[in-house]
């Protein structure tokens, strides 16, 4: 069981506090943290939102919020009492910085405190939130910022949210939020490649036929159908976690830990994806869009009526075919796949490696699979190697895949924390290791521009799915073209 170190003492601010991240992911986050102990006397969480409403009432709706979030038997009335004392609720907001007396009040007298400006709101409020905090003179040298994902919707909007950040706070006091860097399973991708010297001289081209990255989600928008629309799949999902994901995995080993080391191999290999022209983009991407359909035995609806009935052609499901120019990954494709309603939750990379150069089982040419690694990174988070083997028996030579398999449940017998909880508790030690730099994400959306740029250049079609399927039929055929298939649950 890892250590648990208790943070320096903190404020924290949310701004945004009486939104659906705070109530869903931070507030419960910090009460785990906090109820483990992690959490000093004197720390204290203060929510900040536009609207005025009094402490016990906000008290009243994180009660409601963590009730539902966590998990059964986890809420507990004493634990309830103590936490709730750190709790407090101000009114600001973002465009009034003359209005911020509450906060500035609350604030006076703990310069001593770490200070962290958390902004759980949209994109289009960091800019001003930093400037109230500079304006009100709220800035400490013990102070950092939070900006959550997505930020901005393409790299003009991203470098002008930067440098409005940038005029208030030093790039080491800003901390870009991707909860997926926080997960135990996407940090266990760099335990595998760099804590075993097995995989390394395979992790290139001439031994990896090609990569494939799923993450399928069973849900649908649900409450976010506004913002939703205004973002679609491929800014809300690839531009950031699965673009991380990739660097992780096709990164070159940092030669250590140190924040700026592993952001530096990252970066390299954001700028070595090539560049997708408008043809490129009509040949590598699929964009789709759920219509009603069923998940586990339920009808669902479709997204389209989920807005009640308001066309939009917002894609909720992307596939791509990516590369990466330069030695270790020339002409090795990575396909990526995510969406909304698909069949089910569920998060991997899989590894196709090459085929063996030459079968000594002529009889069994046709059965000879290439071997495959799969990471599974939720549910049932573990590592899969699917390798040949001979059928037991007295007669012929029958070969079929077999799999060794490791359960992270089964070896480590603990549930994973949310990935919030890291991330927060390393924002107030002050580790930028796990959040994305200012040059990464903004090397992120040149790429991605590039996709958005052609998609609407060549007014490329959003192809229904229905719900509950794995995306649109293009999505199978971007791979059939290369004479490869996606591995979804039901291969190997
Ligand atoms: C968020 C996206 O960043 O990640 C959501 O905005 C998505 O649309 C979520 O559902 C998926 O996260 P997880 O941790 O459930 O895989």
């Amino acid at each position: 069981m890892a250590q648990l170190i208790p943070v320096d003492t903190f404020d924290l601010i949310i701004f945004g506090g009486t939104g659906d991240l705070a109530m869903r992911k931070l507030l419960p986050a910090l009460y785990h943290r906090d109820r483990d102990g992690q959490v000093t006397a004197d720390s204290r969480i203060i929510a900040a939102s536009r609207g005025a409403m009094a402490r016990d009432d906000y008290l009243s709706a994180v009660e409601e919020a963590l009730r539902s979030n966590l998990r059964d038997g986890e809420f507990d009335d004493s634990h309830w009492q103590s936490f709730s004392q750190r709790i407090h609720y101000v009114q600001a907001d973002a465009f009034e910085h003359g209005e911020w007396h509450e906060l500035v009040e609350a604030l006076s007298g703990y310069e001593e405190h770490v200070r962290v400006a958390y902004c759980a709101t949209a994109p289009s409020l960091f800019g001003a939130i930093a400037g109230g905090l500079k304006t009100n003179g709220l800035i400490t040298d013990n102070s950092r910022i939070v900006l959550e994902k997505p930020l901005g919707r393409d790299y003009e909007s991203a470098c002008e949210i930067n440098n409005a950040v940038g005029e208030c706070f030093s790039e080491n006091q800003v901390y870009r939020i991707d909860h997926y860097l926080g997960k135990e399973t996407v940090q266990n991708l760099l335990a595998l490649r760099f804590a075993n010297s097995l995989f390394e001289p395979l992790w290139r081209r001439g031994h990896i036929d090609h990569v494939q990255i799923t993450v399928a989600e069973d849900l649908g928008v649900g409450g976010r159908v506004e913002f939703y629309d205004r973002v679609g799949a491929l800014r809300d999902m690839v531009q950031n976690h699965i673009l991380q994901l990739v660097c992780l995995f096709a990164m070159e080993p940092p030669s250590s830990l140190h924040h700026d080391a592993v952001r530096d191999e990252k970066i390299k290999v954001l700028r070595a994806l090539r560049p997708l022209s408008a043809d490129d983009v009509r040949a590598s991407s699929v964009r789709g869009q759920y219509t009603a359909g069923a998940i586990s035995g339920s009808t669902v609806p479709g997204y389209i009526d989920e807005r009640g009935g308001d066309s939009s052609t917002t894609e909720t499901f992307v596939a791509l075919k990516l590369e990466i120019e330069n030695w270790r990954w020339s002409n090795v494709p990575f396909y990526l796949r995510t969406g909304k309603r698909l069949t089910g939750k569920h998060s991997e990379i899989v590894v196709q490696f090459q085929d063996v150069p030459h079968s000594i089982f002529p009889e069994q040419k046709y059965n000879v699979s290439p071997n495959l690694l799969r990471i599974r990174l939720q549910p049932d988070e573990g590592v899969q190697l699917s390798v040949m083997a001979k059928e037991p028996g007295p007669g012929g030579f029958d070969l079929r895949p077999v799999s060794l398999d490791l359960s992270f449940a089964e070896t480590f017998g603990v549930g994973y924390p949310d990935a919030y909880e890291r991330l927060l508790m390393e924002v107030l030690r002050g580790n930028p290791a796990l959040f994305m730099r200012r040059d990464e994400v903004e090397a992120a959306w040149s790429w991605i521009d590039g996709i958005i740029e052609g998609w609407e250049t060549s007014n490329q079609k959003v192809e229904s799915y229905v719900a509950g399927s794995w995306g649109p039929p293009a999505s199978s055929l971007l791979l059939d073209r290369d004479d490869r298939a996606w591995y979804s649950d039901d291969r190997i």
